[in-house]
């Protein structure tokens, strides 16, 4: 049996304000901007799990396919997510054409375990990320409530299956060098896009040029609550050898998780 729980939620996002987020515009348009990769993103992950589907099996397979189900459920929440932001003017299209020919480049060109580092080393970010969002209560607090459920439950699912793709990875033989190359290519690429998006967010909604917003969002990632500045450390942890997405442990954020869905009103 897999470890790994499918849960088929969805969000009714018709009643969302677009500046959902407590803090104002450039806040939501940094968790906005994100939604736009996933989509492709996760169809990504899931063709470079299923690839290899055949040469595993026990746990692993029951794992691997728990993945799949997991992201095939994020992927269609956040394709409504992005149908939502495309409403509201949002070039949803070409933002996405963006992340499909970056992630075309590594279908075309690169082996399927090359893939699969790449889906690795992006799981890693989700996984972070994630669990950044659960370990810290208070960036959703105040929020729209249906948007912070969405958000802390992709959090909480990216944490449960953090270690799929890496143990599939090493099941079928990826080394070492390989990963962290493909973390380098993939962090680049990542960052790029997420720079491009945000300055697109903050143009379509009238802020590009407003210092205010754009303090507001260095504020909320490198000084309070610091989050990109507390995740260089885990990220880079990545390039240890002996690294294993499994030794941050996150247990009991997902169970305080799953415990505050039985108290939430
Ligand atoms: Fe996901
Ligand atoms: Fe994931």
């Amino acid at each position: 049996m897999a470890s790994i729980e499918v849960r088929d939620f969805r969000f009714p996002l018709g009643p969302v304000p677009r500046d959902w987020h407590r803090d104002g515009l450039a806040i939501t348009a940094y968790w906005d901007q994100l939604s736009i990769f996933f989509p492709v993103g996760e169809r990504f992950f899931v063709r470079s799990v299923k690839h290899y589907l055949p040469q595993v099996d026990g746990a692993l397979k029951d794992e691997c396919l728990a993945f799949c189900a997991q992201e095939g459920h994020h992927g269609r929440e956040h394709v409504a997510y992005n149908e939502h932001l495309a409403a509201q003017g949002i070039p949803v299209t070409k933002l996405e054409a963006l992340v499909k020919f970056s992630l075309g480049i590594a279908q075309k060109f690169l082996s399927p375990r090359r893939q699969l580092a790449i889906t690795c080393a992006l799981e890693h970010f989700t996984s972070l990320m994630g669990e950044f969002v659960l370990s810290h209560d208070e960036l959703l607090q105040g929020s729209d409530p249906t948007m912070a459920k969405l958000w802390r439950w992709h959090s909480a699912e990216e944490n449960e299956h953090r270690s799929v793709a890496f143990d599939l990875y090493r099941a079928v033989g990826g080394t070492h060098f390989e990963r962290c190359r493909a973390m380098v290519v993939t962090s680049l690429f990542f960052w790029i896009l997420v720079v491009l998006q945000q300055v697109v967010f903050m143009a379509k909604r009238g802020a590009l040029f407003s210092v205010r917003e754009w303090w507001r969002l260095f504020r909320h990632s490198f000084i309070d609550p610091s989050t990109l500045g507390s995740l260089v450390r885990p990220f880079l942890s990545y390039f240890a050898r002996d690294f294993h997405p499994a030794a941050r442990g996150g247990t009991e954020l997902i169970e305080a998780w799953k415990r505050s869905l039985v108290t939430a009103p």
